[in-house]
């Protein structure tokens, strides 16, 4: 079984979430009991879920997130490097294994200014059944 290495933007400790290629990463993140926002309940409208891949997961040896900080906030962040040294580019969500990127997951991600290479993605609209690590965008007060 696939698990996502995940990094809550809370700060609190990285989990280990198995995955299934008919869940998304949010509801698997959820499922695991870590805190990941997502208000408007996994509907592709709010982009709160919204999650920094990282191609590279390094199975509990690193003490901080795939980019160490660099939570990928509108208009900028989404470029912000990533920790393990993934390539960029729009074939990224697919040799990471990830689902294509849905209309409504490209619409919510332009409007909020982030960029289409498939470093951030909604972990409501994403799958994926393959080892990967990813870190939470967004705490509770973030905008
Ligand atoms: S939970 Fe709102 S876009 Fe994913």
């Amino acid at each position: 079984m696939a698990n996502l290495e995940f990094w809550p933007a809370d700060g609190s400790a990285r989990r280990l979430v198995p995955l299934s290629p008919v869940t998304t990463l949010l509801v698997a993140i959820m499922k695991s009991g870590a805190y990941i926002r997502h208000d408007c309940g996994g509907r592709a409208l709010c982009g709160t879920c919204r999650v920094e891949i990282d191609s590279a997961p390094q199975g509990g040896g690193r003490a901080a997130g795939p980019s160490s900080g660099a939570a990928a906030s509108p208009g900028g962040g989404a470029a912000a490097g990533l920790g393990g040294g993934a390539a960029a580019g729009p074939s990224l969500s697919s040799s990471l294994g990830l689902g294509p990127m849905r209309a409504a997951e490209r619409e919510r991600l332009q409007i909020l200014g982030i960029a289409l290479d498939g470093r951030i993605r909604l972990a409501c609209q994403t799958y994926s059944s393959r080892d990967l690590g990813a870190r939470g965008c967004l705490d509770k007060e973030d905008r």
